[in-house]
């Protein structure tokens, strides 16, 4: 799940495979490690928690040319320096990013063999089953393959074995894996960034593909044949993954969010609705939608199924993908299924996306990242143009899921003639104004400031709204529990008063999200309630007449565009509100503790 890097080639092995675990530190982990062939011996170096305690105990300039490398977040044993990889079982020396479902008969078949274990995680079953089948079969590649037939679960694998001290090898299903090549040296990688200083290179793994890899030479074989690849061409540049003087990668991509909008939103609408009728695809047919998402993926599907509803008169259902792929399934035949995803990793996704595929739906991915697993096994794909986002916690990729949303719901609104030109001439209008309106309440920073501070002593912060209002709680919220580590509930605005109005007290903070006219007067009868029952109450809202009420005590004003936008404009305020609480907690604001980018196990 988190990060591999592998090398092979005539630099310095050491320096590139702590360079490149430096690159892939965005992903989240709890322990590192690295194993390199030295003058014929095989060296493992590994340290518990962040990556400067690793590089404090290698020696840079230690000589080696082969060698993998690993940052860990810990499925199976705690995060110490015994369950770090790399992890050696006799000749195979392996790093592994997944999780080994069928590890523990595998572990208790192989003690009655003799092998004996020294960590508690899944991976080392791994190593060791690699040494026994060995032992059986001295073929280096047929003993990988058989893995494949052995293991349930998910696995990318670096691998190096005593045997061939100039050869990397590597094996993967249902967990990323690329190879990244160049003249002369090659590498492994969880993810092109942590090659893109030494290559833009790279091949994508499928599953099931076991490689072997040299310093000249690539191949790459599924289930005994070698197979023909690709080569593609990682088209961001390096400095994308560069955080341009801001003090973390959050706050830039928050600002980045203006740009984002401009790009996802540009090729459909831009002076006119050519582009949105014509290279969209006509989603006409489907009588109803399912929408099935992770975190905050599936808080944009909320948004989708509001405003496709709305516009298009289409049913949406939403789900969270963990739960949707082991429920009974009631998928109609003209039911279309949207996974929507930034990386395009996600494995509830991933397999939620199966399900619908073998039930014979059609499938429609909106994905960030391009040629990612997710966008490769969808149906059609719908690509957000969120650029590479670094920082655990989505910004960019959430509003610009939440802007292809609103463009798939305009496209069946205008097909299905849904729509007067009055209103459409408004969303073009508004379409230009947008990046301006996000840059103006980028700028509030001193007000988010303000507001953090305000409710910083306080361990719990209630969100709610109605409708598209509830939908945004749900992601203000998921944001200030994930990188300020404040607990914090999302509830609609109406379902207060069934049980949860008894937690509120003198102070307790309640950010109000008040953009949806058709149900503004609801919520604002219930922040009455709360107000009236001591809450600090934080409005955030786009409703101009409210200058001198008394129903709140802080107010964040937004500016009024069509509703099928509102939504982008009012996520800024909720994410930087944690971004500040955040900061002045002194929270890794990048890199929240236990969370990962990629979350590729179920
Ligand atoms: C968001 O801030 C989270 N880190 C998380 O909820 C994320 O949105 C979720 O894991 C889905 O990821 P994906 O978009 O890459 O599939
Ligand atoms: N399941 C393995 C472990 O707990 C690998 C975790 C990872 O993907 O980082 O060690």
């Amino acid at each position: 799940m988190c990060g591999i890097v592998g090398y092979v080639g005539d630099d310095n092995c050491v320096r590139v495979l702590v360079d490149g675990l430096k690159r892939l530190d965005y992903r989240g982990y709890d322990s590192a490690g690295i194993a390199y062939f030295n003058n014929g011996k095989l060296n493992i170096i590994k340290e518990e928690g962040k990556l400067s305690n690793l590089i404090n105990s290698v020696d840079l300039n230690t000589k080696s040319n082969i060698g993998i490398g690993h940052t860990r977040w810990a499925t199976h044993g705690l995060a110490n320096k015994d369950n770090a990889h790399p992890h050696k079982t006799g000749k195979f020396t392996i790093v592994h990013n997944g999780i080994i479902e069928n590890y523990d008969e595998i572990k208790k078949d192989l003690i009655k063999k003799g092998y004996r274990f020294v960590s508690e995680t899944d991976t080392e079953v791994i190593s060791a089953l690699l040494d026994y089948l060995y032992t059986k079969e001295k073929n280096i590649l047929n003993v990988i393959n058989k893995l494949n037939y052995f293991l349930k679960g998910s696995y990318a694998l670096g691998i190096i074995c005593d045997d061939d001290k100039e050869t990397l090898y590597t094996l993967k299903k249902n967990s990323p894996l690329i190879i990244g090549v160049c003249d002369g040296k090659n590498f492994i990688a969880s993810d092109v960034p942590a090659i893109l200083n030494k290559t833009k290179k790279y091949v994508v793994l499928e599953d099931n593909d076991y490689a072997k890899i040299t310093r000249n030479k690539v191949e790459i074989f599924n289930n005994g044949r070698k197979k023909d690849f690709v080569v593609k061409e990682f088209e961001y540049d390096d400095l994308s993954i560069d955080k341009h003087g801001y003090e973390h990668f959050m706050l830039k991509e928050i600002n980045e969010q203006p740009e984002v909008f401009k790009k996802t939103t540009n090729p459909y609408l831009k002076d006119d609705l050519d582009g949105l009728l014509k290279k969209m695809p006509d989603f006409t047919k489907y009588k109803c939608i399912r929408i099935v998402a992770c975190g905050s993926a599936t808080h944009a599907g909320l948004i989708g199924k509001q405003m496709i509803e709305k516009y298009a008169n289409t049913e949406v259902n939403v789900e969270t993908a963990s739960e949707f792929r082991y429920k009974k399934q009631f998928l109609k035949d003209d039911e279309l299924v949207i996974v929507i995803s930034q990386s395009g990793e996600t494995a509830d996704t991933l397999e939620a996306l199966k399900i619908a595929k073998e039930n014979g739906n059609d499938t429609l991915g909106i994905i960030n990242e391009k040629g990612s697993t997710i966008a490769r096994e969808a149906k059609m794909v719908l690509y957000t143009e969120a650029g590479k986002e670094i920082a655990v916690a989505t910004t960019k990729a959430y509003s610009a899921q939440v802007a292809m949303l609103s463009l798939i719901a305009l496209n069946l609104s205008l097909k299905k003639d849904l729509i007067d030109k009055t209103e459409i001439k408004e969303i073009l209008q508004d379409v230009k104004k947008l990046p301006d309106y996000m840059q103006e309440l980028l700028n509030d920073r001193e007000l988010y400031k303000k507001i953090a501070n305000d409710i910083k002593c306080y361990n719990d912060v209630f969100f709610i709204g109605r409708e598209v209002d509830y939908a945004l709680a749900q992601e203000g919220s998921l944001k200030l529990k994930e990188i300020s580590y404040t607990h914090s509930e999302a509830y609609a605005a109406g379902e207060l008063k069934h049980g949860t109005i008894s937690l509120i007290e003198e102070g307790t903070p309640v950010v109000a999200i008040v953009t949806d006219d058709s149900v503004a007067p609801k919520t604002i009868s219930n922040i009455k309630e709360v107000k009236s029952r001591g809450a600090y109450v934080i409005c955030v809202t786009n409703k101009t007449d409210v200058d001198n009420d008394d129903f709140y005590d802080e107010i964040v004003k937004i500016p009024r565009v069509n509703d099928l936008f509102e939504p982008l404009l009012a996520v800024i305020p909720l994410q930087l509100i944690s971004y500040e609480l955040a900061k002045i907690k002194g929270c890794s604001i990048d890199k929240p503790k236990n969370l990962a980018k990629s979350v590729t196990v179920e």
